[in-house]
């Protein structure tokens, strides 16, 4: 490409050079002959100072008239700047508008604006500077995932987006069907729909996964899921991306450490390279944000199993919203007071009820419990769940006969565990979740591009 990005040259200032940058105005102010544009152009946070003066040939036709939102391109001078304020600027020696943004209808203008006023504009609200930087970060935690995985051998794998079994065993798959309305509402059975059975959108590419772990060893799924699960909170989406790591022989244990290590070496990797974006939201969105990262970075998450978990949570006293007892589902608000007021740092909780976790966590001893491990983050609780599965046959059949499954529909599952099974385990992160923690954004329906919730799928 013939310009460079704002990025690049702020990298390495090609200083008393000619070269040409497009971006969008970000304001533009009048100063005696000249004109100051802040020019962005989403590639950082960071914008560039354009001096234009009043020879520019366009100068009184259009650049005097360019507001916030118009993208311009501008071939100039890059030079020192001998204001306070900025190190460089570009004197311009031309400026080609290339889109004009009305100022009457544009609805970003230089006030800040709420997120929930952002979200209603989610095809231009990445061009706020908050939400660009969430994009960013977004974008540099994704490839984090997969440099963290390949480093340490890893092969991705490609899980289905349409599958017939529900995972998680919580009946919150959206059915995908071609059967139109009408034949659907006259009690037609799935039989006759598309794939001649029941089918849906994925919930967790876990138990594909498997298969592959129990051929290559190592491997892990990173893609979109769905739930249909009807809650509106600022945790859930119903299409979320999530990561999932699947290795044989690789215990409970391992499988924490795997992904102790992934979230700190993640936490790393944005406070090295993402210092400008954070600082905005440690100023803006979530003050301490910094020294709350690199908490996560430097100490070692703190570990307890499920019923540890339960006394403190009963010897706190504290007054919770959701009554505390053996065999609960912890809310965020228990997980949340586990890792912020107990340990002041992420906490992993171990062997929960069997009860309250899927079929294919592996029994415990005395078979009550299951090797279940929950990584509860601040701010957000829960954003990691994961096990050690069930390789035993016998174990597993009755585990999923207990559940009410449909056995034959698993029998390719339960082979796994006729031919060469192995101790294996794995687990699944939410990312749309890691984003929150890092950036600290409060609502998840803010660090993803286009959120889908409950009544809303816009855009
Ligand atoms: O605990 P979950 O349901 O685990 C699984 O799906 C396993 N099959 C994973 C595995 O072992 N391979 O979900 C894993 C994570 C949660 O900890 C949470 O961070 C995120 O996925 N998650 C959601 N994120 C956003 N919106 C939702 N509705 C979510 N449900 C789960």
């Amino acid at each position: 490409m013939k310009q460079q990005t704002v990025t690049e040259i702020f990298k390495n200032p090609p200083l008393d050079k000619k070269i040409t940058v497009c971006g969008w105005v970000r304001t533009r102010r009048n100063s005696g002959s000249l004109t100051f544009i802040e020019l962005s152009d989403g590639s950082c946070l960071s914008s560039l100072q354009v001096v234009a003066e009043s020879d520019l040939a366009n100068f009184e036709t259009e650049v005097k008239k360019l507001t916030t939102g118009c993208a311009i391109k501008v071939s100039g001078l890059l030079v020192s700047s001998p204001a306070k304020g900025q190190d460089i600027e570009l004197r311009a020696l031309s400026i080609e508008v290339l889109g004009w943004a009305d100022p009457a209808d544009y609805p970003l203008q230089k006030k800040r604006h709420s997120f929930e006023f952002l979200r209603s504009i989610a095809h231009l609200r990445p061009r706020t500077n908050a939400l660009g930087a969430v994009a960013r970060i977004r974008s540099v935690l994704s490839f984090g995932i997969h440099e963290f995985f390949v480093r340490r051998n890893f092969y991705q794998v490609h899980t289905p987006v349409i599958t017939t079994l529900d995972c998680e065993g919580a009946g919150e798959m959206f059915t995908v069907t071609s059967l139109k309305p009408e034949r659907l509402q006259s009690g037609n059975s799935f039989a006759e729909d598309f794939f001649g059975r029941r089918a849906g959108l994925t919930v967790s590419g876990q138990l594909q996964a498997e298969v592959y772990a129990l051929a290559l060893g190592r491997v892990y799924t990173f893609g979109p899921t769905f739930r249909a699960e009807n809650s509106n909170t600022s945790r859930h989406l119903a299409e979320f991306w999530m990561l999932e790591p699947e290795m044989a022989f690789c215990d409970l244990g391992c499988n924490m450490e795997v992904a102790e290590s992934l979230i700190r070496n993640l936490v790393a990797r944005v406070l090295e390279t993402c210092a400008d974006d954070l600082a905005l939201f440690d100023r803006f969105v979530s003050k301490g944000l910094v020294k709350k990262l690199e908490t996560v970075r430097d100490v070692d998450f703190a570990h307890m199993d499920y019923a540890s978990a339960i006394e403190i949570l009963t010897d706190s006293r504290r007054q919770f919203e959701y009554p505390v007892f053996w065999g609960m589902d912890m809310q965020a608000e228990h997980e949340r007071f586990l890792c912020e007021e107990v340990a002041g740092c992420p906490v992993i909780v171990t062997n929960y009820p069997k009860e309250i976790k899927p079929f294919y966590m592996r029994l415990d001893e005395e078979g009550k419990t299951v090797a279940a491990m929950d990584i509860l983050v601040p701010g957000i609780g829960e954003l990691v769940g994961g096990s050690q599965r069930e390789e035993r046959y016998d174990e597993l059949l009755a585990r999923m006969i207990e559940a009410g499954l449909d056995v034959d529909e698993y029998a390719w599952y339960l082979d796994l565990r006729k031919y060469g099974s192995v101790v294996h385990s794995g687990f699944g992160l939410g990312f749309e979740r890691l984003v929150q923690l890092v950036t600290g954004m409060a609502n998840i329906r803010d660090v993803i591009p286009f959120p889908r919730t409950p009544g809303s799928a816009s855009c």
